[in-house]
């Protein structure tokens, strides 16, 4: 195993115990929601009362553990969203960031009412003195102009990443696996390289890969079995590239008029947002061909016809 990722195997509530006091970075937790689904372990069919207090034991040591400058996302469905924000405010006394909307575009249909589309993400700080790199994690422009900034626009708090499909190669057998593309945002953001982050129901292991290809320690705890030999080999893994992408990185400015901001933008755009995304720069470059393809090859004949006419 990667000597940057460590995966404990059992109860999240006892392996907290083994980690000391303000010690850790970044907490990624992606909490069983108790909707009922199969984890091969009952984790997710609690009483009310038992995953409320659940939460209220498990936000509790997730605190002790956090560095003061640290940060805690949580992702949760509709049932218990309203009672983890009371428990991460009121109850843990934690500082509020932000309400994360994580919109898919598919999921289950439903026939009466509207169909769900997006899970929550709460952001909270244990103080108002916190890691958050947002040149790490700014999206493409739509505009060239001068007065915007180039280097990119900050993503705001609706966040578009497609589920990883069954057809993806880095699909997983895990019934609520991540996409990568939305725990590097978290990573990017809220830590530095060598920085420990710690993911208290790791799955199919989807932070630590993140965490892997990041330079960041990983620690993972997950109760079945199954899901840290699935890790175990997902890690070992080479990589391409995460499987999933905010679409707006593969997006191209328009009016980038001027050959040479154009020249020098197109080179950076790779660099600032398609770094650890080889699959998107395909699209990427047609997406270059087509907005600009003609205006290139123009400039190019008119070059020509200029050099000619000097040596004429
Ligand atoms: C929502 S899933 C996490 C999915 C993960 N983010 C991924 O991308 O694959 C929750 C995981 O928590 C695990 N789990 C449930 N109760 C747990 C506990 N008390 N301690 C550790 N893991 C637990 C489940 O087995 C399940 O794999």
């Amino acid at each position: 195993m990667d000597k940057m990722i460590e995966i404990k195997n059992g109860d999240a509530l006892e392996l907290f115990k083994n980690i000391k006091d303000n010690s850790i970075d970044l907490i990624v937790a992606d909490p069983p929601y108790n909707l009922n689904k199969d984890y091969g372990n009952n984790s997710d069919t609690k009483s009310f009362e038992e995953y409320i207090k659940f939460t209220e034991d498990w936000t509790r040591e997730a605190k002790r553990v956090l560095k003061p400058t640290g940060t805690i996302y949580v992702f949760m469905g509709f049932r218990f969203i309203s009672y983890l924000y009371q428990i991460l405010e009121k109850s843990q006394k934690l500082n509020f960031n932000n309400w994360i909307c994580w919109y898919y575009t598919q999921g289950i249909g439903k026939k009466k009412g509207f169909s769900p589309r997006h899970d929550d993400i709460l952001m909270f700080t244990k103080t108002d003195k916190f890691t958050f790199n947002l040149d790490s994690i700014r999206v493409p422009q739509k505009f060239y102009r001068s007065v915007n900034n180039m280097r990119g626009a900050n993503p705001g708090d609706v966040w578009e990443f497609s589920h990883v499909h069954y057809c993806q190669e880095n699909r997983q057998n895990h019934p609520t696996q991540k996409p990568e593309g939305l725990i590097e945002r978290m990573v990017l953001a809220s830590s530095n390289e060598g920085d420990i982050v710690l993911d208290p129901f790791s799955g199919s292991g989807t932070t630590l890969r993140v965490c892997q290809q990041l330079n960041r320690k990983g620690i993972g705890f997950e109760l079945n079995q199954e899901y840290v030999l699935m890790t175990e080999e997902r890690l070992k893994m080479p990589f391409t590239g995460f499987d999933s992408i905010d679409p707006r990185m593969e997006r191209v400015p328009n009016d980038l008029n001027d050959p040479a901001i154009r020249e020098e933008y197109l080179l950076n755009h790779i660099e600032w947002f398609l770094k650890n995304h080889n699959g998107a720069k395909d699209i990427f470059y047609k997406e270059v061909e087509a907005k600009y393809g003609q205006k290139i090859a123009k400039e190019k004949s008119q070059k020509k016809t200029i050099q000619k006419s000097i040596f004429d």
